[in-house]
């Protein structure tokens, strides 16, 4: 269909070219013919012949060039928009909507400027997703900062009691722990934004990983009195081993975190043909449906106003997402509020192949 409308096209386009060019060439023989009559002049045939063809010529290219700006307008208007709406973006103002009205889908210019639209349309939503980040990146540092100094301002009264000081020193010593928890998951997360990131694939036993990180999580998992079970297949991987800890360590605090005390922590690590899957459920509150679409963005928390005690910016689940990622993997969360949260990490026991 395409190629047929090609070829009519074409062929329509030679038959107008003829045309204009056969009625030059008719025009410049009347008006010859008329000269020769008026001075009663008749030279040789070839001559005639020539004259006229130069006449032909000249009316042709006077003609055209008389009625080209008429018809390059549009041409001139289209590229002025064009100029303007990159002039815009430069100067960092994104809402840039040209209309593509040249010609159909499939002409060059219309195909401009629908990929201008598209580069400007990228540029707002980073734009967006930038002024998001900078003010999700103040808000976790203002909280903070408010509360330590309202508590150091509380300290300087003399009056204070012992236990109170003492208890006044924690909250500042946990604010402070939160504050470089989160500029060292903001380096991370910059880390693995950009490309170069060191990625040091070897081939290790990924449940000696896992059983190690549990044992160095201990300490939490004990105080809060939860039983941690594990079932664990031998898998060898080929991945970062520091990277993947990250995820697994991410993964374990949010269990210890969420699940009240007394309750159950299960970590599994099994081989399904090529892929290692390794499940960490447990029996806290659970997450609905609609959070856990957005649990993996940065800065997502499922309850805002949960209570400081509880910690965290919203960024542990984005980091595993983005190591996971790196290693060509899946991580995913399974939760019916109420009933506790599964998530599920899928990895190529072969490592990333590009
Ligand atoms: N096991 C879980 N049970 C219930 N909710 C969870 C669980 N894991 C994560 N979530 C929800 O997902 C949100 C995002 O988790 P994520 O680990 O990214 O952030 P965080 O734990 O709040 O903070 P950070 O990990 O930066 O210390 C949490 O705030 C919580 O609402
Ligand atoms: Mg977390």
């Amino acid at each position: 269909m395409k190629r047929l409308r090609f070829v009519l096209k074409s062929i329509l386009t030679v038959i107008a070219v003829m045309s204009i060019v056969s009625l030059f060439w008719t025009a410049a023989y009347f008006i010859t013919e008329a000269l020769y009559t008026q001075f009663a002049w008749r030279p040789h045939p070839l001559v005639r012949q020539i004259i006229s063809s130069i006449l032909g010529f000249l009316l042709f290219g006077m003609t055209m060039s008389a009625i080209s700006p008429f018809l390059r307008k549009r041409e001139k208007v289209f590229w002025q928009h064009l100029i303007d709406a990159i002039n815009r973006i430069a100067k960092g103002d994104f809402r840039v909507n040209l209309q593509a009205d040249w010609g159909g889908r499939n002409h060059p210019f219309a195909e401009l400027v629908t990929r201008i639209n598209d580069m400007a349309a990228n540029l707002q939503a980073m734009e967006e997703m930038r002024q998001e980040f900078i003010s999700n990146v103040s808000h976790e540092i203002g909280s903070p900062l408010t509360s330590i100094r309202g508590f150091a301002r509380a300290l300087k009264n003399e009056d204070l009691s012992r236990e109170q000081r003492l208890h006044y020193l924690d909250i500042i010593e946990t604010e402070c722990v939160r504050l470089s928890k989160l500029s060292e998951n903001l380096l991370r997360l910059a880390m693995l934004d950009s490309d170069h990131y060191p990625f040091h694939p070897t081939s290790y036993r990924l449940d000696t990983q896992l059983q190690t990180l549990i044992l160095h999580c201990e300490p939490q998992w004990a105080e809060k009195e939860l039983n941690m079970c594990v079932l664990f297949e031998k898998v060898i991987i080929t991945a970062d081993e520091d990277l993947l800890s990250q995820v697994w360590l991410n993964l374990i605090h949010n269990a210890i975190k969420f699940t009240p005390k007394g309750g159950t922590i299960t970590i599994q690590l099994q081989r399904r043909g090529e892929q290692a899957i390794v499940t960490v459920s447990d029996t806290g509150p659970g997450i609905n449906e609609h959070d856990q679409l957005r649990i993996f963005e940065r800065f997502y928390k499922a309850d805002k106003s949960r209570h400081r005690a509880a910690g965290g910016s919203g960024l542990g689940l984005s980091i595993a997402k983005k190591i996971v990622d790196i290693h060509h993997g899946i991580i995913s969360v399974q939760s019916q509020p109420g009933e506790g949260a599964t998530f599920t990490v899928e990895l190529p026991v072969h490592g990333p192949v590009s």
